[in-house]
């Protein structure tokens, strides 16, 4: 296969061939493709797009270079659920043991922080004692037995995803609806889903800004599902501000425990539930979304899902007692306020700058090899549409080095608009998006 004939045919707008296609993938993942040509092709692909079966094939393509997961010894239909990335997002804290609680198994292979977006691994690992390193066979053991667990990656998965994904973010080639489907799709059908529910966010906070960008990277995605026979199913959920109030590792353990417990609510409870439901449908333990929420909401009341996280935090070695006593997890030494400057309603929030400000205080990495720290963040006073007065509380820090504070303070005040009107309040739940098509919803009617 000559890449550089390859590369013109993309160019001049022309649908590869699947045989194409892997020369590419491959190329990537054994390095017989060198960088160049790789940047060239992905830059020909974000200019030129790629039709359904092209992307389900690069998918397929990506996904066989490298080791693909078995789950068929745990039973049943295991559902995966995954997030394109977000800010105070801790949704599979919440919803891997509600939906554990109701029968349906999550054995989950979660990530680490991204940038400004926090990882569901690096928040696990804020649990004292807990871990995310686990042999195969004791991570299906663990699903037999308690109907959840959530760990790293524990195979080299998806090899060409890791090398095309280094390229892209210095190529300018992030943004191209066939290579963040292909890359997130990949990554989930080799670890073994049975059926995949994903949140695909839009807003200040997310990779897709816009609305109609976030439905047609859900539509490419469920596409792919269908070419690959595999149940994908999206919601676009709004990524305007934090969706939880807690944006830090332990401080999201934190939140999620609360809302386990039915101290706390919200937004955060909202999409968990309305993303849990369909995971419910998705792995036949429900009929229907409707079904599948009213089965949640029952094992939020009952306890069932909080005493499924407490088992699932001891199964991997972690001090579950944070689940009765939220101060066992780690706590940072300074609690900040932040205050407002001026009178206004809360109009705007720039929420990547809110991400990047927990990231700032030690929250998050700003280069892989960074330590984190687990018990720093901030905490969010204010939603959009709140009226505040100059002089009141907006957020709080949590900070082990107070000499981060001042500039983050800053920086969250800057990242926090005020104005006189009051604002117009985008919907939580904008769409979801089936192999049967895309369903818009407009505020108020979100919550199925
Ligand atoms: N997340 C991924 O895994 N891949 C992308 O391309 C973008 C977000
Ligand atoms: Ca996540």
């Amino acid at each position: 296969m000559n890449m550089r004939d390859v590369i013109l045919k993309k160019k001049a707008g022309e649908a590869l061939t699947r045989e194409e296609i892997r020369a590419f993938a491959r190329g990537a993942a054994d390095g017989s493709v060198p960088d160049y040509q790789l940047a060239a092709l992905l830059m020909a692909i974000c200019w030129r797009g790629m039709n359904a079966e092209e992307t389900a094939a690069l998918t397929m393509e990506m996904m066989h270079t490298g080791g693909v997961v078995d789950l068929s010894e745990v039973g049943g239909v295991c559902v995966d659920k995954h997030s394109t990335g977000g800010v105070g997002d801790t949704t599979t804290l919440v919803l891997v043991p509600l939906a554990a609680a109701c029968g349906a198994e999550g054995a989950k292979l979660s990530g680490r922080g991204l940038g400004h977006t926090g990882g569901t691994l690096d928040k696990l690992e804020s649990i004292p004692g807990c871990t995310v390193d686990m042999s195969r066979a004791d991570f299906i053991r663990q699903v037999q037995r308690i109907g959840c667990a959530v760990i790293g990656q524990t195979h080299d998965l998806c090899p060409a995803d890791k090398a095309l994904y280094a390229l892209r973010d210095v190529t300018g080639t992030v943004d191209s609806v066939p290579l963040i489907a292909s890359s997130i799709v990949s990554k989930k059908l080799a670890s073994g889903a049975g059926a995949i529910v994903l949140d695909v966010k839009t807003g200040s906070g997310a990779l897709m800004q816009t609305l109609e960008d976030a439905i047609a990277l859900a539509q490419a995605m469920v596409e792919i599902g269908v070419q690959a026979g595999k149940p994908i199913y999206a919601l676009v959920t709004g990524m305007d501000q934090p969706l939880g109030t807690h944006v830090g590792n332990a401080l999201e353990v934190k939140e999620a425990i609360d809302i386990l417990s039915g101290r706390a609510g919200g937004d955060l409870l909202e999409v968990s539930l309305a993303l849990g439901s369909r995971m419910l449908v998705a792995a036949g333990v429900a009929a229907d979304a409707a079904q599948g929420r009213a089965r949640m909401t029952q094992a939020l009341r009952s306890g069932a899902g909080l005493e499924k996280l407490r088992e699932m935090i001891a199964a991997q070695g972690g001090d579950a007692r944070v689940c009765d006593d939220v101060t066992r997890l780690p706590q940072a030494a300074h609690v900040i306020p932040v205050t407002a400057q001026a009178d206004g309603y809360v109009s705007r929030m720039d929420t990547a700058k809110i991400g990047y400000c927990a990231q700032a205080l030690g929250a998050g990495r700003q280069k892989k090899a960074d330590v984190i720290d687990p018990a720093v963040g901030l905490v969010m006073d204010v939603r959009l549409g709140d009226y505040v007065r100059a002089g009141e509380r907006i957020a709080t820090l949590h900070v082990n080095r107070p000499e981060l504070a001042q500039n983050a303070a800053g920086q969250l005040r800057e990242a926090i608009a005020l104005s006189p009107q009051r604002p117009e309040l985008p919907p939580l739940i904008h769409a979801a998006v089936s192999h049967a098509g895309v369903r818009r919803y407009t505020k108020g009617e979100e919550s199925l």
